[in-house]
Order: structure tokens, then sequence, then C-alpha cells
């Protein structure tokens, strides 16, 4: 039996190519191996309307999508996400791990479609009720980098993959800052370091978190609202 008692809930953020994914499995591995409930999710996509909107969004071939039509649809994918699958796990005290999560939206498309942070911030807020990561690694990765790896395979770059590199510069800044501006909730990692070390550094921050966690916060409790004008 674990001494599991509630909820935590781990955002992983980042460039794409940063290998979120890998590090996120990494962390799932190990606390799956110490009897942790661990719950694996991404977005957009992680509910079958979620999935659904990840294709809208993601694949080439719908014709121009206009950027506040792109917010609302990751918004909409993250509304479900939070209500359907996140929210309910932390219920029941189980450790979510989730593939990008709100800072995705406010970099891309804030800072990346130039819509605003603000404006996306408080969208997603509403969207998802205010349910916020306890932490958030983000995996800070140079654009030229992400593109080479993610270009390294088979799989094509999706529509924003291949948005051009001044496009990635300005989400990582976003990202940057948005650690810089609540360093407490944060874990920057250089993404091109080796993925052992990683996996040992995030390990180590997700036990100082769980050490400290004694209980769930009021803002993920449901039908909490989130304060106005507040920041994630
Ligand atoms: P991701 O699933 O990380 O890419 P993959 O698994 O295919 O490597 O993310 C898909 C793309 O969607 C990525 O380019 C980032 C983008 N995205 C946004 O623009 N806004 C968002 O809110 C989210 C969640 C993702």
């Amino acid at each position: 039996m674990s001494n599991q008692r509630a909820g935590l809930f781990i955002a992983f953020e980042g460039g794409d190519g940063a290998g979120k994914s890998t590090q996120a499995a990494r962390l799932a591995e190990a606390l799956e191996s110490r009897g942790l409930t661990v719950l694996r999710t991404r977005e957009p996509g992680g509910t079958p309307i979620g999935e659904k909107l990840r294709s809208l969004v993601l694949d080439h071939g719908h014709g121009h999508i206009d950027a506040r039509t792109e917010a609302l649809i990751f918004a909409a994918s993250r509304a479900a996400h939070a209500a359907q699958v996140i929210r309910p796990a932390l219920e029941r005290g189980e450790i979510v791990l989730t593939d990008r999560y709100i800072d995705s939206s406010v970099a891309y498309q804030g800072a990346g479609r130039g819509l605003g942070e603000d404006a996306v911030r408080s969208l997603n807020e509403w969207a998802t009720s205010g349910l916020k990561p306890h932490l958030t690694v983000l995996l800070d990765v140079e654009p030229a980098v992400g593109r080479r790896r993610r270009t390294a395979g088979d799989a094509p770059e999706d529509r924003l993959e291949s948005e051009a590199d001044d496009f990635h510069t300005r989400i990582r800044d976003a990202f940057l800052e948005l650690a810089r501006s609540r360093p407490e909730s944060y874990l920057v990692l250089p993404a091109h370091h080796p993925v052992d070390g990683l996996a040992e550094r995030i390990l180590e921050g997700v036990d100082s978190l769980l050490a400290a966690h004694h209980g769930v916060p009021a803002e993920i409790l449901p039908g909490h609202e989130p304060s106005a004008g507040g920041r994630p």
C-alpha cells in the first residue's frame, strides 16, 4: 500500500522537441515503482472530444485557422480535459502528469500568435475553473535545437511546429517569463542536457513537493472560480 494522500498536479511545458514526453514517462515510471498511482495525459487531447479537437487544430488541410479560433479550440480541449480527467483524478488522490497545459496557450497563442498573454490566460482560467498545476516542469529548448530534434524522425511537422524560428523564439521567451514570474511553482531545466540527469533532477523536485504536500489546495476543488485578474 502506498501512503498517497492527496492529488498532485504536474505539468510539463516547453517548446517543440524539448523532450517532455520522454521525461513525463520517466517520472511516471519512477513514481509508479513506489506504488503511487499516476495518470499521464496530454494536451491538446486527453478526452475523446479533445483528441478530435487535436486533429482539427494540428493537422494541415483545414485551411487557414484564425488565431482566436485556434486559441478557443485549445481552450475547449483543455476545459474538457480539466473537468473530465484531471480534476476527477486529483480528487481520487492520483498524481496527474500532463504534457502541456495553460502555459502552452499563453506562450503559443498569447505570445506566438500575438493574442496577448493576459487575454489568453483569462480565457483558460475560465475554461478550467482556475485549476492550476502544483508544479510546472519547463524544459527550455533553443528553437533551432528543437527543430533539429523533431525533424530527425519520420514524423512530419504539425501546423504549429512548422512555424518559422522567430515564432518559436517568442514562445521560448514567454515560457521563461512565466517561470521567472512565479519561480516557486516552476522547475526550469535545459532540455539539451542528458536524459538521465534531467530525469533525476525532476524526480528530486517532485520528491520535495511530495514531502511538503499535505492536502489539496482550495483552487483545485470543484466549483472554485479563479480570482479576477490573478496569474496562474
Ligand atoms: P504536442 O502534443 O506537444 O506535440 P507533439 O506531441 O506532436 O510533439 O503539441 C502539439 C502542438 O500544439 C505544439 O506545437 C504546441 C501546440 N499547442 C499550442 O499551440 N497551444 C496549446 O495550448 C497547446 C496545448 C499546444
